[in-house]
């Protein structure tokens, strides 16, 4: 089966089991301090973990709530079953689930699905980024004062970020901070942020919202303009036009 074929359905089938469960009580476990895991989050990813090993029985796995497999073939899917889990905890409806399909150390396809929004973000390698099937593109605002921005953070070390959501409240149009970071990035690709950055996410927030937003025509870097590490944390995602000026103004 085609990898993008199968994520996107993939992604739409666990996204529609999470906004089915939206509303039943919430098993709600604290992993940290305010790092939340819900039944959901579980059974999302149960899911995703039973398709791939049914479809692709020798790739290997790599899902938040635990669904590591080592697997036999040059091939991998990174996986966050939900992310936006406070949001989700919070009934506040900016959620998705995230897959990324990777060969031989490359990201070749993504998909972002939120149900609430029933968004379906999705990229293949070399081919333009698609919205529910229509292609998208990111924005040419090319000046940091004229845009809208989004960051995120994970709240033991917001204070982190403090400095530059300052800064750039001063700077843009303005500030967001939306509590999914895959479902943000892909807000980049769709040209309704011009930028979002973000310090200490994990392969799973980036990997498929990365390749939708280069190929939105968006550049994706590290925060200091490196590139990109999916094991390293840190990322700037952004149209282009903005991401010199976004990179010297964070610090
Ligand atoms: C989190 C969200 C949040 C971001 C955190 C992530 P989770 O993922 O993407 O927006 O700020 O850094 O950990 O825990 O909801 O999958
Ligand atoms: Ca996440
Ligand atoms: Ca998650």
């Amino acid at each position: 089966m085609d990898p993008l074929d199968f994520i996107i359905s993939l992604a739409r089938e666990a996204g529609t089991l999470l906004a089915e469960r939206l509303n039943w009580p919430r098993d709600i476990v604290l992993k940290h301090r305010a790092d939340l895991v819900t039944d959901a989050d579980r059974a999302s990813e149960a899911l995703v973990v039973q398709r791939i090993r049914e479809q692709f029985p020798a790739a290997a796995i790599l899902g938040e709530e635990g669904g590591v497999y080592a697997g036999t073939a040059d091939e991998r899917f990174i996986v966050d079953p939900l992310d936006g889990t406070t949001n989700y905890a919070h009934r506040y409806p900016l959620f998705c689930v995230s897959i990324a399909y990777e060969r031989a150390g490359v990201i070749e396809a993504g998909a972002i699905y939120g149900p609430m929004i029933d968004e379906l973000y999705a990229a293949r390698r070399g081919e333009p980024a698609t919205l529910n099937g229509k292609p998208i593109g990111v924005s040419t605002i090319d000046a940091v004062r004229n845009a809208l921005v989004c960051t995120g953070f994970v709240p033991a070390r917001f204070e982190r970020n403090m400095a530059n959501f300052t800064k750039l409240s001063a700077a843009s149009q303005a500030v967001r901070r939306d509590g999914s970071a895959a479902l943000d990035i892909a807000f980049v690709a769709t040209g309704r942020f011009e930028a979002f950055w973000e310090w200490d996410l994990k392969p799973w927030d980036m990997a498929a919202g990365a390749l939708i937003v280069e190929s939105a025509g968006g550049t994706v870097t590290a925060i200091d303009g490196s590139a990109l590490d999916l094991t390293a944390g840190s990322i700037l995602a952004s149209n282009g036009a903005t991401h010199a000026e976004m990179q010297k103004l964070l610090t």
